[in-house]
C-alpha cells in the first residue's frame, strides 16, 4: 500500500479526481468501481466540473457501484443508486445501460448477488476502484469478520454501521438492517484501489489500517495483499500515523 498524505478535504478529491481523469482518458474501455458515503461526494463534483470544463467522456465507462441497502430502490433518496444518480451520473454522458449497483429490491437476493459478480467478472473485472473506509474498517459493507476470500453477497450491517449512516435517515430505524456488497475478493480483483480517508473520524482507522497485521477484524487489511493500492488521506485522517 502507497500512502499519499495531502492537506485537506478538497485536495483528497482533486488527487483521487486526476487519477480517475486520466484512467478514463487512458483506455478505449474502462470500467470503474465506484463508492458511495460522504468521502466520495467531492470526487464526484470535481469529475462532473472536469466533464464540463474538458470533455472527459465516459461514453465507454462501465461503472459498477460496491454496495446497495436491501430494501431500498433507486426512487428511494438514501439508496445508493439515488446518490449516483444526484452526484454523477445525471451530469456525465455515461451511457444508462453501463451502470451497475446491485438491485436492494430483487426477489432473490442471492441470485442478484451472483448476478451481479459474474457481470463484473465477464465484463474483464474493474480497472480502478475507489474506496471509502467505515470507522470499524469496512470496505464496501464488508464488515469486521468478513472473509477475504468472499465475493458479491447479503450482509447484516452492524449497529455501530447503522448508527454512522443514520445521518441520511429520518431516524435509527429507517436505516435498513442489511446490504449486498461486492466481496472483498471481488474487490481484490480490480486492478487498481484507491481509498479515501478524510477527517479525524477516521484517524484511528487509518493508524490501525497501517500498523496491523491483515485480519478478518479490520476489514480493510486485506487491501495489503492487493499490489496496487493508494491511500489518499488527509491531514486529519493521518494524525495519529507517526511519519507521513
Ligand atoms: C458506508 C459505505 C462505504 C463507505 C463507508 C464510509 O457505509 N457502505 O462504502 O466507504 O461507509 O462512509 P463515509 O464516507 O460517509 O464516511
Amino acid at each position: 500500500m502507497k500512502v499519499i498524505g495531502v492537506k485537506d478535504y478538497v485536495e483528497m478529491c482533486q488527487k483521487a479526481k486526476e487519477i480517475v481523469v486520466s484512467t478514463v482518458r487512458s483506455k478505449q474501455k474502462v470500467n470503474l468501481g465506484l463508492a458511495t458515503g460522504s468521502t466520495p461526494m467531492g470526487l464526484y463534483k470535481d469529475m462532473v466540473e472536469d466533464f464540463k470544463n474538458n470533455g472527459t467522456s465516459y461514453h465507454n465507462v462501465t461503472t459498477f457501484n460496491l454496495d446497495e441497502y436491501v430494501g431500498l430502490d433507486g426512487g428511494s433518496k438514501q439508496s445508493y443508486r439515488y446518490y449516483m444518480n444526484t452526484y454523477l451520473f445525471d451530469y456525465i454522458d455515461i451511457p444508462k445501460e453501463h451502470i451497475f449497483i446491485p438491485n436492494g429490491k430483487a426477489k432473490n437476493l442471492e441470485e442478484e448477488c451472483k448476478r451481479f459478480d459474474e457481470l463484473i467478472q465477464k465484463s474483464g473485472n474493474i480497472d480502478l476502484q475507489i474506496l471509502g473506509i467505515g470507522r470499524n474498517g469496512h470496505i464496501g459493507f464488508n464488515e469486521p469478520g468478513s472473509r477475504f476470500d468472499s465475493r458479491t453477497h447479503v450482509v447484516k450491517l452492524s449497529e455501530s454501521t447503522r448508527q454512522a449512516n443514520s445521518r441520511y435517515f429520518p431516524s435509527i430505524a429507517d436505516v435498513p438492517t442489511h446490504a449486498i456488497t461486492m466481496g472483498i475478493q471481488t474487490i481484490l480483483e480490480s486492478r487498481k484501489i484507491i481509498l479515501l480517508a478524510s477527517g479525524d473520524s477516521k484517524a484511528n482507522v487509518i493508524s490501525r489500517l497501517l500498523t496491523e497485521e491483515p485480519s478478518s477484524k479490520l476489514p480493510a487489511s486485506a487491501l495489503k495483499h492487493h499490489p496496487d493500492v493508494l491511500i489518499i488521506a488527509d491531514e486529519k485522517a493521518l494524525q495519529y500515523v507517526a511519519s507521513k
